[in-house]
C-alpha cells in the first residue's frame, strides 16, 4: 500500500488502482494540510479520504461531505487501515447535515464549476462570515475563468503560489440567505420531465449515447430491471414508462444523482426504487435485465476500471439467461471484456461514435 510521505499514512484507492495511474492523494492535499488550522473543519470532495485521515491524525475535529458512496467506503477503509477513529456522523451526504459549528472548509476542486458553486452556496447558507475556505487543486484543472469567478464572489481572496503544480486559494464569503437549489432539466422524446441537481450527468440535455440506447425500448424487457449508474434516471424511467409492469431499481454512486432520480420518478408518477451505492452494492435482487451507460472517468482521469467492475458485477447479479444492455463510446475497449464475461455479445447498433452491446448470460 502506498505511503503518503508527509503524513506516514498508508492509503489506498478503492477499487485498488496501480500507483503509476493514481495515488489516493496529490500535491493539492499536501497544500491543504499545510494551511489547515485546528478548527472544526468540513472537507468536501476528499475522494479517497486521504485529507480526512491526515486531519484526524492531527486531532482536528472534522466532518467529511461526500457525494460518492465509493468515497464514503474508501474513507472508512483508510481510517481503519491506519487505526484512526471515524464516527458514523463524521460522514455526511446532504448539505442539511453541515454542522453549524464549522469554521474551516477544505475543498478539493471538482471537475466542474457548477458543482463547486453548489457546494459553496450550501456552505454559505449555513456558515458565518468568518468561516475560512481553503480551495486547492492541480493548476491544469483550475481555469482562469474559475479564479476570476471566485475572486468576484469572495469577500476576501488570497492566492498562494503554485507548488508542485498545485494551487491553493484562501477565501472568506459573505453568508447567503437560503435559496432554492438550482434544479435544471428538459423534456425527453417520450414526454418525461427530467431534472437534475448540479454535477449530475447530462442534467440539462438528453445525452446522445442514451438516445441511441433508447431507440431500442421494444426489446423484450421484463421482470426486474436495474438501471446501473442511473444519473437523473433517464434510461430506467423511460423503460418503466414503456413497460409499466417492470420492477425497476435505479442505482448510482452519486447522492445527487440518486436525489435527482427519486425526484424525477415522483414528478412522472413512476413507481420505482432508487438506491445509493457503489455499482451493485445495494442491489441484492436477482436481475433479469441491466441497462448501463457506464462512466469512463474517475475524477479527472479517463479510466475504464469502473465500467469493467460494472460488467463483472452485472454478470454475477443477472439470472441465467439475463441480459445486460450497454451503450458506450466506440473508442472504448469494452467488447473483449464483455465477451469474456457473457455467453453472447451482440452489437445492436454501431456508428462513428457509439456502440450498443446486448450481452446475455449463460
Ligand atoms: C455516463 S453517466 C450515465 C447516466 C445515465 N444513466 C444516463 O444515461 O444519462 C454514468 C453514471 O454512472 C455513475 N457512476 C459512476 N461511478 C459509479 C459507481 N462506482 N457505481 C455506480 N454508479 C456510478 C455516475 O454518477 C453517473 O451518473
Amino acid at each position: 500500500m502506498p505511503v503518503w510521505e508527509t503524513t506516514g499514512l498508508a492509503l489506498s484507492c478503492h477499487p485498488p488502482t496501480p500507483e503509476h495511474i493514481a495515488l489516493p492523494w496529490d500535491a493539492a492535499d499536501d497544500y491543504l494540510l499545510h494551511f489547515a488550522v485546528a478548527q472544526p473543519t468540513l472537507t468536501i470532495n476528499d475522494r479517497h479520504g486521504a485529507l480526512s485521515c491526515a486531519l484526524t491524525q492531527k486531532g482536528i475535529p472534522l466532518v467529511n461531505w461526500h457525494d460518492s458512496a465509493n468515497a464514503c467506503e474508501t474513507t472508512r477503509r483508510n481510517h481503519q487501515n491506519n487505526q484512526l477513529k471515524l464516527e458514523a456522523g463524521q460522514i455526511i451526504l446532504s448539505e442539511d447535515q453541515i454542522p453549524s459549528s464549522t469554521r474551516q472548509v477544505l475543498i478539493k476542486l471538482p471537475k466542474n464549476l457548477e458543482q463547486l458553486k453548489f457546494w459553496l452556496q450550501c456552505a454559505r447558507e449555513r456558515l458565518p462570515h468568518d468561516t475560512r475556505y481553503l480551495l486547492a487543486g492541480m493548476v491544469k484543472h483550475m481555469p482562469v475563468s474559475w479564479l476570476n469567478w471566485l475572486e468576484q464572489e469572495a469577500a476576501t481572496y488570497r492566492q498562494e503560489q503554485v507548488v508542485r503544480k498545485a494551487r491553493l486559494l484562501e477565501l472568506t464569503f459573505t453568508p447567503l440567505t437560503s435559496t432554492a437549489h438550482s434544479w435544471s432539466g428538459y423534456q425527453t422524446d417520450s414526454g418525461l420531465t427530467l431534472s437534475g441537481l448540479p454535477g449530475v450527468f447530462s442534467r440539462q440535455q438528453h445525452d446522445i449515447g442514451s438516445r441511441v440506447l433508447l431507440e431500442h425500448t421494444d426489446l423484450p424487457f421484463g421482470g426486474t430491471l436495474c438501471d446501473l449508474g442511473c444519473g437523473n434516471g433517464l434510461l430506467g424511467l423511460t423503460l418503466k414508462q414503456a413497460h409499466p409492469e417492470l420492477n425497476l431499481i435505479l442505482t448510482d454512486d452519486s447522492w445527487l444523482a440518486v436525489r435527482s432520480a427519486q425526484h424525477n420518478a415522483r414528478q412522472n408518477q413512476l413507481d420505482v426504487c432508487v438506491r445509493h451505492g457503489d455499482i451493485l452494492a445495494e442491489v441484492r435482487e436477482p436481475l433479469d435485465w441491466i441497462v448501463c451507460n457506464p462512466p469512463f472517468h474517475d475524477g479527472h482521469k479517463q479510466l475504464t476500471n469502473i465500467a469493467e467492475r460494472m460488467f463483472e458485477q452485472s454478470a454475477k447479479a443477472l439470472i441465467s439467461g439475463g441480459r445486460l444492455l450497454v451503450i458506450a463510446n466506440r473508442h472504448l475497449p469494452y467488447a473483449g471484456k464483455l465477451r469474456r464475461l457473457f455467453q453472447t455479445v451482440e452489437v445492436l447498433s454501431a456508428d462513428s461514435r457509439f456502440s450498443l452491446y446486448l450481452c446475455q448470460k449463460r
